[in-house]
């Protein structure tokens, strides 16, 4: 048998714009030794995010940026081949940083270190690095938790037919919540609707999407879950009424870009909204609760996920661009 080969994607160069493979170094090396306290694993799927993009920049972040030379660092699903961590063994699927490669050495350490994926009946492992994994426990915090959803609240959703924004709005919906979703395109607005349960879809390329967007929210709105940035929140901060609460997921519209950007601050001092960037990294306390209710809201039909399947290590940096391209649906994974 062909000893195994440790494929990897180390960061050459600081992409400009959009990423390309050229922007990596491939390299082949035998998988990882084990050690004490951690696992060797074999990566099944890598969670395509919008926060690798940022990764790659050397910006302020809430992490450090990757380093050139180093391996792209990614979520993934992996399976244990090799451990020397009490209750690890190998077989089990793991949650972890596994990076662009076959093999990585996980350990456990913060809410991104080294969880085990349970076996649930009925419920395919790779929702775990989905709506029941980062990107629903996103979705709960910062809908339950930040912007303290209720019954008959109006709640907007930006980048809402994506892995978090779909999982926010149908929360807010459990919830009690009116939810109106912004999306790119005709039919990912309508699937809002149609797919997902939203009250309303709006487009947001549409050239009249100001004015749908006021139609949909005749009320006005209390919550805003956003994910996106740039003039599709200025237009949903527009909507607000006054004292609503704006839960800062994400600002996808300006991560392939240099990074900084400039808003019109007056609106949220006159409306005395309640801004509140929010990120994963401190859930570590909450995401098994809400892995848990998410993954029973899963199996009970009360929430519906999708996933977006690319095959092959080499296509990591053109399935990142997908999602700046709007070319996913529900959940992006590279399947190794
Ligand atoms: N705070 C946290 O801890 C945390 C954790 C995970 C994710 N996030 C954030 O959540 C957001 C969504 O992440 P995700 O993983 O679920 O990705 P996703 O929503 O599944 O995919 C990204 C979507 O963003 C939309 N988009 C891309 N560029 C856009 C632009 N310029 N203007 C408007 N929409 C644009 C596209 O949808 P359309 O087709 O509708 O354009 C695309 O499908 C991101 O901002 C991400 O950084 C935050």
């Amino acid at each position: 048998m062909n000893a195994p080969v440790n494929r990897q994607l180390r960061l050459a160069r600081r992409p400009e714009g959009r990423v390309s493979l050229d922007d990596f170094v491939r390299e082949e090396a035998p998988p990882p030794a084990a050690e004490e306290g951690a696992v060797v694993a074999r990566t099944l799927f890598l969670s395509v995010d919008p926060t690798n993009r940022v990764w790659m920049k050397d910006v302020p972040q809430y992490m450090p940026p990757v380093a050139i030379g180093e391996v792209m660092r990614a979520g993934g699903l992996a399976e244990v081949v090799d451990s020397r961590l009490d209750g690890f063994a190998p077989g089990d699927l793991v949650f972890g940083m596994t990076g662009w490669q076959d093999y990585a050495l996980l350990r456990p350490g913060g809410p991104l270190g080294l969880a085990r994926i349970p076996a649930v009946s009925g419920l395919a492992p790779e929702k775990f690095l989905g709506v029941c994994g980062p990107n629903g426990v996103t979705a709960y915090a910062g809908m339950i938790d930040v912007a303290e959803i209720g019954e008959g609240d109006v709640a907007i959703v930006t980048a809402a037919a994506g892995s978090v924004g779909s999982a926010a709005g149908q929360i807010a919906k459990l919830k009690g919540a009116r939810v109106v979703g912004i999306a790119g395109g005709p039919d990912k607005a309508r699937a809002l609707v149609d797919h997902y349960g939203f009250d309303a879809g709006v487009d947001y390329r549409a050239p009249d999407f100001r004015d749908q967007l006021k139609a949909a929210t005749p009320d006005g709105a209390d919550v805003l879950f956003e994910n996106v940035g740039g003039a599709v929140m200025e237009a949903a901060i527009g909507r607000m009424n006054p004292r609503g609460r704006i839960a800062l997921s994400g600002m996808i519209s300006i991560y392939n870009g240099a990074g900084g950007t400039r808003y019109d601050w007056a609106p949220i001092m006159a409306k005395r909204l309640r801004v509140q960037g929010f990120n994963l990294i401190d859930c570590g306390e909450i995401w098994p609760r809400a892995a848990r209710e998410l993954a029973s809201w899963v199996l009970e039909g009360k929430i519906r996920a999708e996933e977006t399947i690319v095959d092959g290590l080499e296509s990591a940096p053109e399935a990142l661009n997908m999602l700046f391209d709007g070319a996913n649906v529900g959940k992006l994974l590279v399947r190794l």
